[in-house]
């Protein structure tokens, strides 16, 4: 039976109905729209779906709905400020580490998550980082998050709740739908719900929100 979950995402607050135990990935996806988190395993273990739950890194595929209520998602498309990327985002553009992208969205929010944990982290810490990459690019991502642990911290802004709900409640406007991403993702291979949308975007927004 479907029940009512009202949470933020990425300081937007969003009404959702859906069953308890759908999976964070599913709503954020396949109700919402936010197709930076990618859909690999669904099982918590390639990574690719990274986001933040009230700061913490999570792995959406594998956080169910009703434990989201009240809380603060945030996914790669909360990362920016306004036109500033997040440092993290900006070290990943000097440094070209995308090839595919699939991964790059949770590879991101994996740094950041590092980077609050860690301020100056060594390759050990980095190399603790469980995500996975099929395109091997390991080595540039570790020069990216050595050259954000250099540069200033975001400057705080933006992200603020606002009083709009989303999801399943009343229609909102254009200007506050999620932008749609340019490349496409991998359908989940069981049939199951999410990730089955094409996405779009351009490459900065791929660092800002999809490459696939
Ligand atoms: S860990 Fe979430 S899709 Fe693989
Ligand atoms: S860039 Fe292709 S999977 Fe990581």
């Amino acid at each position: 039976m479907p029940k009512k979950f009202k949470f933020f995402v990425n300081g937007e607050r969003v009404e959702v109905d859906a069953e308890a135990d759908m999976p964070l990935l599913w709503v954020l996806r396949d109700k919402l729209g936010v197709t930076g988190p990618k859909y690999g395993c669904g099982v918590g273990v390639c990574r690719a779906c990274t986001s933040h739950l009230d700061g913490e890194e999570v792995q959406p595929c594998v956080v169910p709905v009703s434990e989201c209520q009240n809380k603060k998602v945030t996914t790669i498309e909360g990362l920016a400020n306004g036109e500033e990327l997040h440092p993290v985002q900006q070290a990943w553009v000097d440094a070209d580490v995308g090839q595919c992208g699939f991964c790059q969205p949770g590879q991101i929010m994996a740094a950041v998550a590092l980077l609050k944990r860690t301020q100056q982290p060594t390759d050990a810490d980095i190399d603790a980082i469980e995500n996975m990459c099929r395109c091997g690019t390991y080595p540039r991502m570790r020069t990216a998050i050595k050259a954000a642990a250099a540069m200033p911290p975001q400057k705080p802004g933006g992200g603020k709740p606002t009083e709009q709900p989303r999801g399943n409640g009343p229609k909102q406007p254009a200007a506050q739908q999620q932008p749609q991403q340019t490349t496409s993702a991998p359908k989940p291979s069981d049939g199951q719900s999410s990730g089955g949308e094409e996405d779009s975007g351009t490459l900065l927004d791929g660092i800002g929100s999809a490459f696939g």
